[in-house]
């Protein structure tokens, strides 16, 4: 993989401020199904290897501030009919520590409905592009 010049920097959807590149571990310190909490540019992220797809989420849920990445890594719970349930998507789902909401690490989404709920909340985990150089895993922001 080609490293981005800086003249070919990723931008943030918010800014067109160049985005910054973190150097947060190498490769092999997140093998598949690992995750390491990192600290880049001022902020808690986790970073996540899922079947060799890096991903990172900020470090902080948005319903109680809760650090979410120390949440259990699950699978997706479903349910086609009553009294059964199968899992699906094995470790792509974080579950907060607090009161366990749940997220998708791959979207920064939260799991349920937020229209189910009878008050609103910022239900979306700020989400990171991360790619890897080199043997490094790089996160932009
Ligand atoms: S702080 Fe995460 S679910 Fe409440």
């Amino acid at each position: 993989m080609s490293k981005p010049s800086p003249s070919q920097g990723l931008t943030s959807s918010k800014s067109t401020a160049p985005l910054q590149r973190h150097i947060v571990a190498t490769v092999s310190e997140i093998p598949p199904g690992a995750k390491k909490i990192v600290e880049a540019g001022g902020r808690s992220i986790g970073v996540y290897n899922i079947n060799g797809q890096f991903h990172a989420l900020r470090n902080v849920c948005p319903h109680q501030g809760a650090e979410l990445c120390k949440g259990l890594v699950k699978p997706l719970v479903v349910s086609h009919s009553p009294g059964s349930f199968e899992y699906e998507r094995e470790g792509e789902i974080v579950r907060c520590p607090w009161h366990q909401w749940e997220f998708d690490i791959k979207t920064g989404c939260m799991i349920v409905d937020p229209a189910m709920r009878t008050k609103s909340y910022e239900v979306t985990v700020e989400k990171f592009d991360v790619s890897v150089e080199e043997g490094h895993v790089i996160v932009h922001m």
